[in-house]
This record gives structure tokens, sequence and C-alpha cells, in this order.
């Protein structure tokens, strides 16, 4: 069965860092992407940092805290490509659908980072080796983007 919800776009794709400010000295000031939202997620023990690119963006993801998932992935796997973040109109209606294909998701139900976005990850077993993150829509209110 077709999915309702299917992606509206690419929100963006993350790249785990081990430190952001040494790796603007390309995204931002080699490559010229502008810096625009920056902010802690302490329930993740991360720091992000968007780079807004057209309709997209690109997320540069830093540990805060050295027992959080993003710093034991720049431990085991170096620095490099974490997930690709999709936006769904309906994240509920999307998560009943991929529920009811069997999609292994990364937690039960979705959760709020603290720009109060709601979104949820697929686990990269269900979808080719990549982390896939999917972010509710905001509709209208583009403004709080991302
Ligand atoms: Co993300």
């Amino acid at each position: 069965m077709p999915n309702p919800n299917r992606p509206l776009r690419i929100h963006h794709i993350a790249i785990a860092v081990p430190d952001a400010a040494a790796a603007l000295t390309f995204w931002r000031d080699a490559l010229g992407l502008e810096v625009g939202a920056v902010h802690d997620e302490p329930a993740q023990g991360v720091a992000v940092t968007f780079l807004p690119v057209g309709e997209g963006a690109i997320e540069l993801v830093e540990p805060t805290d050295a027992a959080s998932g993003i710093a034991r992935f720049v431990a085991s796997r170096g620095p490099g490509m974490h997930h690709v973040c999709l936006e769904v109109d309906d994240l509920d209606a999307a998560v009943v659908h991929l529920k009811g294909r069997g999609v292994r998701l990364i937690t039960e139900a979705p959760v709020s980072n603290s720009s109060g976005r709601r979104l949820i990850f697929v686990h990269p077993s269900a979808t080719g080796g990549v982390l896939v993150e999917l972010y509710d829509s905001l509709g209208a209110d583009a403004s709080k983007r991302p």
C-alpha cells in the first residue's frame, strides 16, 4: 500500500563531527554556507549547527557528552555521514504506516527536540544501512524552521 504521508523534502543531511568549530572552516569559510540555527540538545548529548542549502540544510552534530550515541559513533567510526532527515506531512500517520509494514524504528513513538520539532528515527537495518530521521511538518509555519 502506498504511504499517504510520503516525504515532502530532504530537510537535512547530518554529519557527525568531533568539533563543529573546526568543521566550519570547511562548511562556512571555504564552501561559503551561512550558519543558521545553532542549539544544544542535552537529551541527546549533542550540539547541532544548521547550515541552510536551498530547501534543505547540512546539520553538523557535535557530541557534548562522552556517553552520547554521537560520541560513540565518532569514536568507533570516525567523523562522517550520520543520518538523512526527511520531512513528512503527518508524522503520526507515517509511523503507523511504517509499523504496519514491520519497519524497525529506534523509538516506539515520536520524540521532540529542543525546538519542539517532533521526530523519529528509523533503524539503519530497515533502510539500506543509513540512519533515517523523519521530521513532522510544521505546515505553513516555516518561520520555525528548522
Ligand atoms: Co537531524
